[in-house]
C-alpha cells in the first residue's frame, strides 16, 4: 500500500474542516469537564507566557485565558486560524511547529492538544519546544489513547471502525513510539502520565456528521464515511443516545 502524503492530507483536511476537532472535543465529557479543561489543569496558575502549539480553532487558548497571562495560539493552517480569530482575539501566529518564532528560554509552558500527533518530524518539534521553554518550564500535552475503555465502550468504537473499514490515523503514533524515550533524549523529564476516558454524545445526524468529520481517515473513501454516519444515526435511533468513548492521555514534562 502506498505511504500517506501526510503534509498534503493535513493541509487539505484542515482547509476543508477547520474547527472540526474542537467541535467534538468541546462536547466530549468526563464528569464536569472536557479534554481542554483537563489539559488546562496541568498548567500552573503562575504561568504567564504560554504557547498552545497546533492550536487549531483555538479552544485551548480560550480555556487558558487568565488575568496576567498571555497565551499565543500557533498553527500551520490559515483556515484553522480563521476559525480561531472569529472566536477570540488571540494572539494567533501562523507558523510551522518545527520552527517556533520565539526566543530561547522565553516561555513558561507549552501546551498541545493532539498537536504532537501531527507535527513532523516529531523529534524536531520537541527540540524546538525544549529550546523555547525556560529552565523549569513545562510541556503539557494530550493525545488519544485506547487504554482504559471498558469492553462495551471499545465494542461501540469497533462497530464504527468496522463500518469505516479503517481506523482513524495520525502521522505520529505516539502511543507506540514511546514518549518516554523521546523526552529523555531531548532532556525533558516526564513528571506525569495519566489517562482519562471522555464520552461524545451522538443523538442524531448532526452529532454523527460532526464526529466523522473530526477523524483523520486518509484511506477511507467518502462512501464509507457516509455509511459510518448512517450507522451512528441508526444505532442512536434504535438504542437512544450513544456515548462514543474517546480515551485521552495527558503527559506533562519539565525542562
Ligand atoms: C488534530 S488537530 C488539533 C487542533 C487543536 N489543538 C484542537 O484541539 O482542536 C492538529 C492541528 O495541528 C496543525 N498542524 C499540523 N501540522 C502542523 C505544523 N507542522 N505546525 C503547526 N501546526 C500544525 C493542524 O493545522 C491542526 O490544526
Amino acid at each position: 500500500m502506498p505511504s500517506i502524503d501526510w503534509r498534503r492530507y493535513l493541509g487539505e483536511y484542515h482547509r476543508e474542516h477547520p474547527g472540526a476537532v474542537q467541535e467534538v472535543l468541546l462536547r466530549a465529557r468526563s464528569g464536569d469537564h472536557n479534554p481542554y479543561r483537563w489539559l488546562a489543569r496541568a498548567v500552573p496558575p503562575t504561568a504567564t507566557r504560554v504557547l498552545d502549539l497546533a492550536c487549531g480553532g483555538g479552544a485551548m487558548v480560550r480555556e487558558l485565558a487568565a488575568p496576567d497571562r498571555t497565551t499565543v495560539g500557533l498553527d500551520l493552517s490559515a483556515a484553522e486560524l480563521g476559525v480561531a480569530r472569529e472566536l477570540s482575539p488571540g494572539p494567533w501566529v501562523q507558523a510551522d511547529g518545527v520552527r517556533l518564532p520565539f526566543a530561547d528560554d522565553s516561555l513558561d509552558v507549552v501546551t498541545s492538544a493532539l498537536g504532537l500527533l501531527v507535527i513532523q518530524p516529531l523529534d524536531e518539534a520537541i527540540r524546538e519546544i525544549t529550546r523555547v521553554l525556560r529552565p523549569g518550564g513545562a510541556l503539557a500535552v494530550i493525545a488519544p489513547s485506547v487504554w482504559l475503555m471498558t469492553p462495551r465502550e471499545a465494542a461501540e468504537v469497533t462497530r464504527l471502525t468496522a463500518v469505516l473499514r479503517s481506523r482513524p490515523m495520525f502521522p505520529n503514533p505516539i502511543e507506540r513510539t514511546g514518549v518516554k524515550t523521546l523526552l529523555a533524549l531531548l532532556r525533558l523529564h516526564r513528571v506525569e502520565d495519566k489517562r482519562e476516558v471522555y464520552f461524545y454524545p451522538v443523538a442524531g445526524e448532526d452529532d454523527a456528521v460532526r464526529l466523522v468529520n473530526a477523524l483523520y481517515l486518509p484511506r477511507t473513501p467518502p462512501e464509507r464515511r457516509e455509511a459510518a454516519v448512517d450507522h451512528l444515526v441508526r444505532r442512536s435511533e434504535q438504542r437512544g443516545p450513544l456515548r462514543i468513548a474517546i480515551g485521552m492521555r495527558r503527559v506533562v514534562a519539565m525542562k
